[in-house]
């Protein structure tokens, strides 16, 4: 059982943010990462595709002999997680906001969220905000089109840095202290998103969290250890645009199957 991979999902390539965490805290484990891209961005799509999807793909993974299942997906994760649990007899790591740190660490008792649309839009995100951020003013920022500007046209891109204009400098200006950010792409952006922001805001990301959440889950079930850091990535979508554009983000050639679940 130790020996079989650890599967990891998302709808693009935001995902590989939280793969690089999760090698870097587990580097003797072998992971399949799976980019859904034939149906990014997730976060325009209604709820009730999200959960059908999330499902099949779990089921899936869970099929192609995974130990272990990373939702590294905000957006999935709020319109699947349940779900998923429901049907997968598998360790499940699921990422959210990270709305609990933010609201720990403010000290202005301001904070903002970026997400997709659908995230923002989720009853399990309004719950994480009633749940852990009770005395907090939570701004939270729908960013549609970010995602798939990073994928298309590169985190460096113009098009990308109008719409962190469009989205990210206004905040500067409601005196928040703490932004999350609540889509595993947007790590990609963070120095870009940082640079829009008053000194001193302090910007979190889940990938860490999401890492030790991973090995205490692994450990617990007996799961740790048995690979050898091999990686394996597919997609739904072609594997050679695909693959360009997880060279340019991961800064090594990577190579990219098709995989459909
Ligand atoms: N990376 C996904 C997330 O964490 C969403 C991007 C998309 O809209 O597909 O929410």
């Amino acid at each position: 059982m130790n020996y079989r991979p650890i599967a990891v999902f998302d709808s693009g390539l935001g995902g590989l943010t939280v793969l690089r965490a999760l090698r870097g805290r587990l580097p003797r484990e072998d992971f399949f990462y799976f980019a859904d891209t034939r149906f990014l961005p997730y976060g325009d799509r209604p709820e009730v595709f999200l959960k059908e999807r999330g499902v099949l793909i779990a089921d899936a993974l869970a099929q192609r002999g995974a130990k272990a299942l990373v939702i590294a997906c905000n957006t999935a994760t709020a319109a699947a997680a349940e779900a998923i649990r429901d049907v997968v007899v598998l360790p499940v790591v699921a990422i959210e906001p990270a709305v609990k740190p933010a609201a720990a660490l403010t000290r202005g008792g301001s904070i903002a969220v970026l997400a997709t649309t659908r995230t923002v839009a989720s009853p399990r995100f309004q719950r994480l905000v009633e749940n852990h951020a009770g005395d907090v003013r939570v701004h939270a920022q729908a960013c549609p089109g970010l995602a798939e500007a990073i994928e298309q046209h590169g985190p460096e891109s113009v098009q990308v840095a109008a719409l962190l204009d469009r989205f990210v400098t206004p905040l500067g200006a409601l005196g928040i202290d703490v932004l999350a950010l609540g889509c595993t792409h947007y790590p990609w952006v963070s120095a870009a998103i940082a640079a829009r922001l008053p000194a001193g805001v302090s910007v979190l990301d889940t990938g860490d969290a999401v890492a030790r959440q991973l090995e205490r889950l692994l450990a617990a079930a007996n799961r740790l250890g048995g690979g050898q850091g091999h990686l394996k990535v597919a997609t739904s979508g072609a594997p050679g645009t695909v693959s360009a554009t997880v060279d340019r983000l991961w800064g090594q050639h990577l190579h990219v199957e098709h995989w459909e679940p």
